[in-house]
């Protein structure tokens, strides 16, 4: 008579598949207790990162760009997270400012595991046309402020073992348009920062990763809604799946665009 373990009996199969499951899942990251920093947390792509993060159990400081926008989407989040959420105003163009949000994630949640660099703005226009205070608000945010963001948040991942940085570039980082200079060449110098960042800090255990999304439907440069354009929520499932890799493990580009953007 067959014994119900015999190689390639069910028995034995699913025993197998159980084992693969529970070996991939002690490699697996837990993100329980973890703790994150989101800037551009107040709404849109960020907004999305901070509640699937807090859903997955990590402690967040966000910020926004004021005062009120930052208390505004604290306190929606507090009603569900309490204790769990925090936030704060920071203009991440301004060096001062990131320092004091960085001292008071230290206060808040005792470490920094998870940095996403996500806040930026968008402002198109041909280069004659393009003022020279646009040109600086984009390079001063979205390229600029990550720098500043980086290089506090780095010696304090060192110093405690690790940590993951993910910043939120664009697909306008690798594809240049008309009317994009001055975003194409913050997105583009943002992706060439980012790499060697990561090469900079893999041996110290600091994972590095940017992701380039399509259009996403926010209210980024004023955008309309369109049912095609990609949900914030999926940046966001991206973000957990990143930081939830093994330890040996490093996706350092992601490519996420619309399956069926308008011909
Ligand atoms: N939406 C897209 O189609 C798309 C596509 C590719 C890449 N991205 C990138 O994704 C990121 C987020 O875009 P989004 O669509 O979520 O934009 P969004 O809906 O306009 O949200 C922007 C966020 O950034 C914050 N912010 C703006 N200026 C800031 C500053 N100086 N300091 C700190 N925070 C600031 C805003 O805070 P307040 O609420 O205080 O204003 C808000 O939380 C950006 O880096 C963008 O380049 C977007």
């Amino acid at each position: 008579m067959a014994s119900s373990t015999a190689p390639g009996s069910p028995a034995r199969r699913s025993f197998h598949l159980a084992g693969i499951l529970l070996h991939y899942t002690t490699m697996k990251n837990s993100l329980t207790d973890k703790t994150a920093i989101i800037t551009g947390g107040t709404r849109g792509i960020g907004r999305a990162i901070v509640e699937r993060l807090l859903a997955e159990g990590v402690k967040v400081v966000l910020c926004g760009q004021s005062d009120e926008s930052a208390q505004r989407a604290c306190e929606e989040l507090t009603a569900r997270h309490a204790g769990r959420v925090f936030a704060r105003k920071c203009d991440v163009s301004q060096p001062d400012e990131v320092h004091a949000l960085v001292h008071f994630a230290e206060q808040k949640l005792g470490r920094i595991d998870i940095l996403v660099n996500n806040a930026g703005v968008g402002m198109f226009a041909p280069v004659e046309q393009l003022t020279p205070a646009q040109w600086h608000r984009m390079i001063d945010l979205n390229l600029s402020g990550v720098y500043y963001c980086c290089h506090e948040v780095i010696p304090r991942m060192k110093a405690a073992g690790g940590g993951y940085i993910i910043n939120i570039s664009s697909l306008a980082g690798k594809n240049p348009f008309a009317g994009g200079a001055g975003y194409n060449a913050s997105k583009f110098g943002l992706n060439g920062f980012t790499e060697a960042m990561m090469l900079d800090h893999r041996q110290d255990n600091i994972r590095v990763s940017y992701i380039m999304p399509g259009s996403v439907d926010t209210q980024f440069s004023h955008g309309s809604p369109a049912a095609w354009k990609i949900a914030p929520e999926d940046i966001a499932e991206v973000v957990v799946t990143l930081v939830a890799l093994p330890q040996r493990t490093l996706v350092s580009r992601v490519e996420i665009r619309p399956l069926k953007p308008p011909k």
